[in-house]
């Protein structure tokens, strides 16, 4: 989950690298570094900590190198020190390596070289493989044949990058798993590589994705793959990316968090666009989406693969696709899959939701399924990603980059796609009635209008929030469609605002959770006037009893509701199968002023990135 960058050309690199590592900054963040080829010797940069401390090094040593790499990191092995910043250098610092991964067997690997007199300097998994390629290049091998015969002998890995003084004026980069990409920029007499497309889009609209096993060769002139099994050389046609840049940035708000959250309404309008025939009234996907109807009316089951917000998406998508479509779903953590022994229907589908396309155990779980004869869907934001790749059908979110690290507008966006899925699904299989489908579709599109009008509200929220900023402890209780946004609204508060928050299905309050609840303990009960409103109230009835102070998310209109909560927050009402849309947006917010009061870094909270490309 680490961030790569890299410059060949006729300009000088390090502007190039530091405004890349500026894009890539939400993949890692404690500690960044670059590398960058000058008369015969390589000028290395490094810094503890965001990639500010970087630019304030970077500005009292400016190198005027014209090819170089940059990184910036997500801890795996070894503390977020400089010392363990990349690139990492081998002994008489001519080479230098970038990673994004993890190396398994780097202990196996760094003893006999530890033996043969190699000094390491940091406590990193990457550093093996600068110095397994030192002894490559010294027995005369150019940098890819080097590369070539180091890189089969790591497991795990993901992607490395490589500059030396050894071969000027090149950058030889590898993909070795599903798990960090790696992407060849063609621009004109220049040419990059990036672990993330959004590094490159100010320079170049034309890229090459590397398969995992490629090999990427680039100068200034050209740029070759190769397969690191056998050194066989590959194709990999540039493709044109139509993406805005623009759309990245902050405009004019605190953080991106804040800007993803305003940004719904009109987020959700484009995941709607073009989704329901006006003459059919059906919905209807792109030819991204290729399912027969046989497959469709056959299907035996439906498995979710997901993890963290993905995941609460997912558990709506069951409540919606087993409702509408009465087709039995699964919801599954993706990192317990992938190390279960899965048992796979024949004839089924697997699911796979994710906002960046490359988490590492989602990816893992599809191929894990897909091994087992699943076929694969997937429900991604960003375009070209490797979930994207290894599926048979896919749905996009169409919601823009999401760049804050906790996940807002795509969360929305996976719901609605979620639920045009659904009825998508119960159209095909013929149980769902048409005027259902219809009154179902229409009040979807009013949700634009709706969304906004409950962010209207976000001055009461904010003062709601400020509140509560010393809570130590939060509850979350939700019901039915509306369980999973208690585990959202719980997850959002906690990975910002650092208090300790717990999401409950509320009819399990009784069998342990209730023993948390006294007077200093805020719960945020879910009570919209749907199907479980009842069970809610009576729910609320139990957090009163034991003096827990009732923040109830209720229904405009709803003033039964008063005599039970402490505080309330008031959304439109909507269908029941879209509530959860409308009920997480004042949990976002809720999360958001706490976090921001508290003094925290909103887009950017501790521990976390925000595309987890290592397991
Ligand atoms: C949400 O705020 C988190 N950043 C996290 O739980 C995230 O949803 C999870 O890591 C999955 O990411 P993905 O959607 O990119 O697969």
């Amino acid at each position: 989950m680490c961030g790569i960058v890299g410059y060949v050309g006729p300009r000088t690199a390090l502007p190039l690298l530091m405004a890349g590592l500026r894009r890539l900054e939400y993949r890692g963040y404690d500690s960044a570094g670059v590398a960058l080829q000058k008369n015969g010797h390589l000028d290395v940069m490094r810094a503890e900590g965001k990639l500010d401390n970087l630019a304030a090094v970077v500005a009292t040593h400016p190198s005027d190198g014209k090819t170089g790499i940059g990184h910036t990191r997500w801890a795996t092995h070894g503390r977020p020190t400089e010392q363990n910043a990349h690139p990492h250098v081998d002994c008489t610092s001519a080479t230098a390596v970038i990673h994004n991964g993890i190396i398994e067997n780097f202990q196996e690997l760094k003893a006999p070289l530890v033996a043969a007199g190699h000094k390491f300097s940091s406590e990193t998994d990457t550093e093996v493989v600068v110095h397994l390629l030192e002894d490559e290049l010294k027995t005369g091998k150019s940098l890819e044949d080097a590369a070539l015969a180091v890189l089969p002998r790591l497991d795990g890995a993901a992607a490395l990058v490589f500059i030396s003084t050894t071969h000027p004026g090149t950058i030889v980069a590898a993909r070795i798993s599903n798990a960090g990409g790696v992407i060849v920029g063609h621009g004109k007499a220049e040419n990059f590589v990036a672990s993330d497309m959004t590094a490159l889009l100010e320079h170049t609209r034309d890229m090459s994705f590397l398969e995992p096993g490629d090999l990427a060769v680039v100068t200034q002139k050209d740029v070759r793959f190769r397969r690191i099994e056998d050194g066989a050389t590959v194709e990999r046609a540039p493709k044109k990316i139509e993406l805005d840049p623009v759309g990245a940035a902050k405009s004019g708000y605190k953080h991106f968090m804040a800007k993803e959250i305003a940004e719904q309404p009109r987020a959700i309008s484009d995941t709607l666009l073009g989704r329901v025939d006006r003459t059919s009234g059906r919905v209807v996907f792109d030819a991204d989406v290729k399912m027969t109807d046989d497959f469709v009316k056959a299907l035996p089951r439906i498995t979710f693969v997901a993890c963290g917000t993905a995941l609460h998406a997912s558990l709506v998508g069951k409540y919606l696709i087993e409702r509408l479509a009465k087709v039995p779903c699964d919801v599954e953590i993706a990192s317990e899959y992938r190390y279960r022994d899965p048992v796979v229907s024949k004839g089924q589908l697997t699911i796979a939701v994710t906002q960046s396309g490359e988490t590492a155990d989602t990816l893992a779980a599809m191929n894990a399924s897909r091994e087992r004869g699943a076929r694969l869907l997937t429900f991604c934001n960003v375009m070209g990603s490797e979930a994207t790749r290894i599926s048979d059908d896919v749905i996009y979110l169409h919601t823009g980059p999401e760049i804050s690290v906790a996940s807002t507008k795509a969360y929305t966006a996976m719901l609605v796609d979620l639920f045009l899925f659904a009825v998508y699904l119960a159209q095909r299989r013929g149980t769902i009635a048409a005027n259902v489908a219809a009154q179902l579709l229409a009040e979807a599109f009013h949700l634009p209008t709706l969304i906004d009008a409950v962010l209207r509200e976000e001055g009461k929220i904010r003062a709601l929030a400020y509140r509560y900023t010393t809570a130590p402890n939060f509850l979350h209780l939700g019901r039915g469609v509306n369980y999973p946004t208690a585990l959202e609204g719980a997850l959002k508060l906690k990975e910002l605002s650092y208090i300790h928050a717990e999401g409950t299905a509320a009819g399990e309050m009784k069998h342990g959770t209730n023993a948390l609840i006294d007077k200093t303990l805020p719960v945020v009960a879910i009570a919209l006037k749907d199907s479980v409103y009842k069970k809610m109230l009576s729910n609320i009835q139990e957090v009163r009893a034991r003096a827990g102070i009732v923040i109830a998310l209720a229904t405009d209109g709803d003033t039964e509701i008063e005599q039970h909560a402490d505080e309330i927050i008031r959304v439109p009402a909507v269908h029941e199968l879209l509530s959860p849309v409308l009920a997480v947006l004042p949990l976002q917010l809720l999360a958001y002023h706490i976090a921001d009061k508290r003094g925290n870094d909103v887009d950017q909270p501790r521990n976390l990135a925000k595309a987890v490309t290592v397991e």
